[in-house]
């Protein structure tokens, strides 16, 4: 059984999805914002939570809290992983973003495919560098944008595909590290 931690600063739907799928797997959820939803959400499935607030040392704090943690799943996180996250984690570290990268990087990527006129955005998973959305992508999951699209209907849709598209890239990414099936 692997054990994942969860690092997120918002509402938490994707850990959700990542809950429903792995389970007992979620061994713990970090957020650097004391009244996100993700928190409430963890303590309603009884998974332990920890704050850690942001400043220089943020990436040293949390890693003193991962020991036995196999694998770490960003969503919603806002802010970088930085050392000595990033080494003690090689390839252990997912992201999922609202776009089809290397698309839109950065803050509310489906704003920015607005802005551009895409015809197409979607969501992707990938492995995180030191880079804003740069390392290597897992899966992606291509998401229409509609004529009447808003920020808020496109974005709806973008993280309909995200709870899909997370849970197996997850999947895909464990079986790679332990050959389970
Ligand atoms: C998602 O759209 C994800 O792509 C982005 O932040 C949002 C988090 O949403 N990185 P939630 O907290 O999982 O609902």
């Amino acid at each position: 059984m692997a054990k994942i931690a969860v690092l997120g600063s918002g509402t938490g739907s994707n850990f959700q999805a990542l809950v429903e799928e792995f389970g007992d797997e979620i061994v713990l959820v970090i957020s650097d914002q004391p009244g996100a939803g993700i928190l409430e959400k963890a303590k309603a499935f009884g998974i332990p939570t920890a704050v850690e607030v942001g400043g220089a040392d943020l990436s040293a704090r949390i890693l003193k809290r991962l020991g036995g943690v196999d694998l770490i799943c960003l969503a919603g996180y806002m802010r970088l992983v930085k050392e000595p996250l990033l080494s003690a984690f090689p390839n252990r570290i997912l992201n999922i973003h609202p776009s089809l990268l290397p698309k839109y990087p950065g803050k509310a990527a489906w704003e920015q495919a607005l802005a551009d006129q895409a015809e197409v955005t979607g969501c992707t998973v990938h492995y995180v560098d030191a880079g804003i959305d740069t390392g290597e992508v897992i899966l992606q999951e291509k998401v229409e944008v509609l004529i009447d699209d808003t920020a808020t209907t496109l974005h709806a849709r973008i993280q309909i595909a995200e709870h899909r598209v997370y849970p197996q890239a997850v999947k895909r990414v464990l079986k790679k590290m332990s050959g389970r099936v």
